[in-house]
C-alpha cells in the first residue's frame, strides 16, 4: 500500500510541471467524522475540458518519455477503494484543484506517511514556486508557508541542506503535536 504522502508528492510534481507559482496542500483529518480529505491546488497551466474528461485514464499523459501517466489514476483508486471520492477541477491558464476524500478508518485506507520528508523533498528542488501546506487534525491546525520561511531565512536559501533537514523535523514535530 502506497503512503498518501507519496501520492501527494506525485501530484505536486504535476503542479510543478504545469509551471505553478503557488501550490496549496491541505490535509484534513476529521477523525470524529471518520473523514480524511486531501486537496492540492495550483495556479499552473491547467487542463481544458476535453483533456479533463480523459485525464484519469492511465494512458493519458503529456509526458514525452513514456506513454502512461499514473499519478492521478493511482490516487483516484486509493480514494475510491475506501468508499471515498476523487475530483479534478481545472481551467486552462488558471489552475487545477484535486480533491481526494477517504473513509478514515477503512481497512484499505493508506497511512498518511512522512509529510515532513515529502515537503522537504519538494523544497530541495531549485524550482521557483511557493507552497502553503495546511494540516488539520480535528480542530487543530498547522500551517507551513514557504513565503514566511523565506522571509525568516533572509539571504539563506531554502534548499540549503541544513534548512531542508530543519524543515522536515519542524513539520513532523508540529504534526505530532496536533495529535495530542
Ligand atoms: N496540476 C496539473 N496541471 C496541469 N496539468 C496536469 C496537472 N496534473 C496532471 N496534469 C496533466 O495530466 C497528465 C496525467 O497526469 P498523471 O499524474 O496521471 O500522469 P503523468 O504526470 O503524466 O505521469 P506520472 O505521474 O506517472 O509520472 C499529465 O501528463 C499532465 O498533462
Ligand atoms: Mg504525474
Amino acid at each position: 500500500m502506497k503512503e498518501l504522502s507519496l501520492h501527494i508528492l506525485d501530484l505536486v510534481e504535476n503542479s510543478i510541471r504545469a509551471k505553478a507559482k503557488l501550490i496549496n496542500i491541505f490535509i484534513n483529518e476529521d477523525i470524529m467524522n471518520n473523514f480524511l480529505e486531501i486537496i492540492i491546488e495550483d495556479d499552473g497551466n491547467g487542463m481544458d475540458e476535453e483533456f479533463l474528461s480523459i485525464v484519469d485514464n492511465p494512458f493519458t499523459t503529456t509526458r514525452k518519455t513514456r506513454n502512461v501517466g499514473l499519478g492521478l489514476p493511482l490516487l483516484k483508486a486509493a480514494a475510491i477503494r475506501t468508499d471515498g471520492d476523487f475530483q479534478i477541477i481545472s481551467e486552462k491558464e488558471k489552475g487545477t484543484k484535486i480533491v481526494a476524500t477517504f473513509k478514515y478508518d477503512h481497512i484499505d485506507r493508506a497511512p498518511i506517511g512522512n509529510m515532513g520528508s515529502t515537503i522537504a523533498t519538494l523544497l530541495s528542488r531549485v524550482e521557483k514556486f511557493d507552497l502553503v501546506y495546511i494540516h488539520q487534525i480535528n480542530n487543530k491546525r498547522f500551517t507551513f508557508s514557504t513565503t514566511e520561511v523565506k522571509e525568516f531565512l533572509g539571504e539563506v536559501s531554502l534548499n540549503t541542506p541544513e534548512v531542508v533537514l530543519w524543515i522536515q523535523d519542524y513539520i513532523n514535530d508540529n504534526i505530532s503535536t496536533l495529535c495530542k
